[in-house]
């Protein structure tokens, strides 16, 4: 990876979010530094409520950095929801064409590229369902869509899998592996699961308690598909859950 150009620059971040009535700060992030390279896979580990989704907020622009810098190469950054936040009352393919009405394509092409993602993530044949009529799975497989559709180099995932059975978390991580090799996005993935940190990243970070920094980092060097039942693999996964405090 270290051969690999930078994409994101992040220098000293700190952050504090204030309460609206009191006027008092609760100190979120403090010292953050990290760089991002092109195509690479970082998850991010923590105890809860330390500031990783804070974190994401900041990098899609959701939220102002007020000390410490951000620079980033990126031409476009897009972001899977935990909770897939679809708009209920559009269909499937509505949902996925959304960001590209924003941008303006013309809907010939649109139609195309919206086929297309709902072809990748395997969702054909539910094209005009809405929402509500969709498993938790499916409902992550457009949000993926969704987010693919408008072709970013940037993907931030915030525990999208953490919601659904195992059996279908783990369908979806294939998927996810599938589509950053086709694709060669970068991916900066929000997991409590270490096990899924193991199973997808190329560095973990895990970050310390609020107002949290970057505790450790650690490089993920196993080919994948990983195998789950190596010893290396379940070594990584102790020596990461034990760092999280
Ligand atoms: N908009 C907000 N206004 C005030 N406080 C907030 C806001 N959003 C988050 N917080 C607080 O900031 C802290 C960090 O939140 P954040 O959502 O980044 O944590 P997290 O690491 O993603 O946690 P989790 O693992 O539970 O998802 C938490 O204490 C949270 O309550
Ligand atoms: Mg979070």
């Amino acid at each position: 990876m270290q051969d690999k150009e930078k994409i994101i620059s992040i220098s000293n971040l700190s952050y504090k979010y204030q309460n609206e009535e009191s006027g008092e700060y609760l100190e979120v992030l403090k010292d953050v530094s990290l760089d991002v390279h092109s195509g690479e896979f970082i998850s991010l580990v923590g105890p809860s409520g330390c500031g990783k989704s804070t974190i994401l907020k900041i990098l899609s622009g959701l939220i102002k950095t007020k000390k410490g810098k951000v620079v980033s190469k990126a031409k476009k950054v897009a972001m899977v929801f935990q909770n897939s936040a679809l708009f209920p009352w559009l269909s499937v393919k509505e949902n996925i064409e959304f960001g590209l009405k924003m941008e303006g394509i013309k809907k010939s092409e649109r139609e195309k590229i919206v086929a297309k993602k709902i072809e990748e993530v395997g969702l054909s044949g539910f094209e005009n369902e809405y929402p509500i009529e969709l498993s938790g799975g499916m409902k992550q497989r457009v949000g993926i869509a969704r987010a693919l559709a408008v072709n970013p180099d940037v993907l931030l995932i915030d525990e999208p899998f953490s919601s659904l059975d195992v059996f279908t978390a783990e369908k979806l991580r294939v998927l996810l592996l599938d589509i950053w090799l086709k694709y060669k996005v970068t991916i900066i993935m929000v997991t409590h699961l270490v096990e899924e940190a193991v199973e997808l990243s190329d560095r973990i970070l895990i970050f310390t308690p609020r107002p949290t920094s970057i505790k450790n980092i650690v490089e993920i060097k196993m080919t994948r598909p990983r195998d789950k039942r190596s010893e290396e693999y379940y070594n990584l996964v102790d020596k990461i859950s034990k760092q999280i405090e």
